[in-house]
C-alpha cells in the first residue's frame, strides 16, 4: 500500500486544535481511499523555543527533509519577540526547503457568508500564487547610524530572473489546467519600475512562448484590491510578489469568509525537499482551549495536501465534505463538532 510520510507540527495556541482535526480528517479518508499515513509529531513552535532555545535545528532540518510533507498547525506566542518564531521556523522551513510557491485558494463555499454585498460561491474561486521565498522577504538591508536622527534603514525587493520565471511557469501550468484559462500578473509597474519591468517582460515572454492558450492580464496590486472586493469574478488564477502575495490573501480571506477558511501550501514543485501546508490563520491566543476556533481552513489544507500526493479523488471527498458542512450551516458549532460533521460526511 502507498504510504506517506507526514510530518505535523501542531504548534502553538489553536494550532494542536486544529491540526488534531485535520489528522483524523487525513487519516479517514486514507482508509478509504487505500492508502496509508505514517505520521510524527514534532514539537516546533513558541513553547518548544521557551522551554529549550530551539527554533528549528539543523538536525531536525534534516530529518523533516526525509518526509513527504509538513502539516502544519500555527506557531507563537505572546510572550516571545515578533520576528524569531517567524524567521526560526515558518521562513526557514519555506526558503530552506525551497517552497518558492505559496499556493492559496480564494473560494467561498455554499452557506458562508462573505462580506461582500450580493456575491455568492459563483463569484468567488480563484486562486492566488504567491511567490515564497523571495523579494522583501529576503531582507535584504541593513541599518546604519542607529538610534540618531541621520538613521538609515533598507530593505530591499530582490528578484533574479530565475525565481520570477519558475514561479510565472508555475502560474501558467496551473491557470493551464483550469477551465477558464487566465492568469493574472499582480504587480506595481507605474512604481516599482525595476522589479517589475522584470515580472512583466518575463511574464509575456513565457506566456506568449510557452503557454498561448492562456490569457494574460495585467492588474496593479492597489486596482487589484479594489476588484477583489467589487468584482471577484474577474479573478482565476493570480501571481504575484512574496510581498503582495502576503497582503492580498488576508485581503481574500476576509471574503471568503475569514480566516478560518483560509488554507495553503507552501510547495517545492521539484519535490527534491518538502512542502508544507498550513492554514493562513496564527495561533490565536485569545481563544485558545475554548473549542471556538474554526477547524475548515485545516481541512482545506489538508485537501491540498492530498492533491500534492496526487490522491486526488481523496482530496475531492475532503472537498465534498466541507461543502457539506458549510451548505448545512456550522455558525455556534464549535471546534470539535465542527470536526465531527466532517468525519461523518467522510
Ligand atoms: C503568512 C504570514 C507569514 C508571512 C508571517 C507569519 C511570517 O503572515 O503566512 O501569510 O508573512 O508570510
Ligand atoms: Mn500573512
Amino acid at each position: 500500500m502507498k504510504t506517506y510520510k507526514i510530518a505535523v507540527i501542531p504548534g502553538d495556541g489553536i494550532g494542536p486544535e486544529v491540526i488534531e482535526i485535520g489528522l483524523t480528517a487525513l487519516e479517514k479518508v486514507a482508509k478509504t481511499h487505500g492508502f496509508a499515513i505514517e505520521s510524527k509529531a514534532f514539537p516546533f513552535g513558541g513553547e518548544h523555543y521557551l522551554a529549550t532555545g530551539e527554533t528549528l535545528s539543523d538536525e531536525s532540518m534534516t530529518e523533516l527533509g526525509d518526509y513527504d510533507a509538513i502539516f502544519l498547525g500555527a506557531v507563537g506566542t505572546p510572550d516571545v519577540k515578533p520576528g524569531i518564531l517567524e524567521k526560526g521556523i515558518l521562513l526557514k522551513l519555506r526558503f530552506e526547503f525551497d517552497q518558492y510557491i505559496n499556493l492559496r485558494p480564494v473560494k467561498l463555499y455554499p452557506g458562508i457568508e462573505t462580506p461582500l454585498k450580493g456575491k455568492t460561491a459563483k463569484d468567488l474561486d480563484y486562486i492566488v500564487v504567491r511567490e515564497n521565498t523571495g523579494g522583501l522577504y529576503t531582507g535584504i538591508g541593513g541599518i546604519m547610524m542607529k538610534g540618531t536622527v541621520d538613521e538609515v534603514a533598507v530593505q530591499s525587493m530582490v528578484y533574479n530572473h530565475t525565481q520570477v520565471s519558475r514561479c510565472l511557469r508555475y502560474a501558467f501550468e496551473l491557470a493551464q489546467c483550469r477551465s477558464r484559462r487566465t492568469l493574472a500578473l499582480i504587480g506595481k509597474t507605474n512604481v516599482l519600475t525595476h522589479v517589475f519591468d522584470l515580472w512583466e517582460r518575463v511574464f509575456h515572454q513565457i506566456g506568449e512562448s510557452e503557454f498561448p492558450e492562456v490569457t494574460r492580464e495585467y492588474y496593479h496590486v492597489d486596482a487589484a484590491c479594489m476588484h477583489m472586493v467589487n468584482e471577484p469574478h474577474r479573478f482565476d488564477v493570480m501571481v504575484t510578489t512574496n510581498m503582495f502575495g502576503d497582503i492580498i490573501t488576508d485581503l481574500g480571506a476576509v471574503t471568503q469568509g475569514g480566516m478560518g477558511m483560509a488554507a495553503s501550501g507552501n510547495i517545492n514543485p521539484t519535490r527534491t525537499k518538502p512542502s508544507m501546508f498550513e492554514p493562513v490563520h496564527g495561533s490565536a491566543p485569545d481563544i485558545v482551549g475554548q473549542n471556538k476556533a474554526n477547524p475548515l481552513a485545516t481541512v482545506i489544507t489538508v485537501k491540498m495536501m492530498l492533491d500534492f500526493l496526487s490522491e486526488s479523488e481523496a482530496a475531492q471527498a475532503v472537498d465534498d465534505a466541507i461543502a457539506s458542512v458549510t451548505s448545512a450551516g456550522f455558525a455556534g458549532l464549535g471546534t470539535v463538532e465542527t470536526g465531527e460533521r466532517i468525519l461523518k460526511e467522510l
